[in-house]
C-alpha cells in the first residue's frame, strides 16, 4: 500500500511527485523477487491526490 506520498508546497510541479511514485513502483517490483505480490494499492487523500494517481493509471 502506497501512502503519504507528498511534495512540499514550495517544490510542487518540479516532477518530484512523479519521481517518488516511479521509485516506489520500482521498489515494489524489486520486492516481488522475494515476496509474492498481486497489486499496488493507494488510498488517495482527497480528490486532488486521486486525479494524480489516476493520471498514472491507478
Ligand atoms: C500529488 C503530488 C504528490 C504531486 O507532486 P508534484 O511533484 O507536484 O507533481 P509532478 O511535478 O511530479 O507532476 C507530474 C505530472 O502529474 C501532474 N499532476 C500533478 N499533480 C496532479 C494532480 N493533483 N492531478 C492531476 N495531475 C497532477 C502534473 O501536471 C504532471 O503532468 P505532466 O506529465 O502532464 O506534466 C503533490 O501535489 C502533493 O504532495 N500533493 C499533496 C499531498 C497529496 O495529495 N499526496 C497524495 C497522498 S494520498
Amino acid at each position: 500500500m502506497l501512502r503519504r506520498l507528498a511534495v512540499d508546497h514550495s517544490q510542487k510541479g518540479k516532477r518530484f511527485g512523479e519521481l517518488m511514485l516511479i521509485d516506489a513502483l520500482k521498489k515494489s517490483l524489486d520486492a516481488t523477487t522475494q515476496v509474492a505480490s498481486v497489486a499496488v494499492i493507494t488510498e488517495a487523500l482527497d480528490e486532488e491526490a486521486l486525479s494524480f494517481y489516476v493520471k498514472y493509471g491507478f
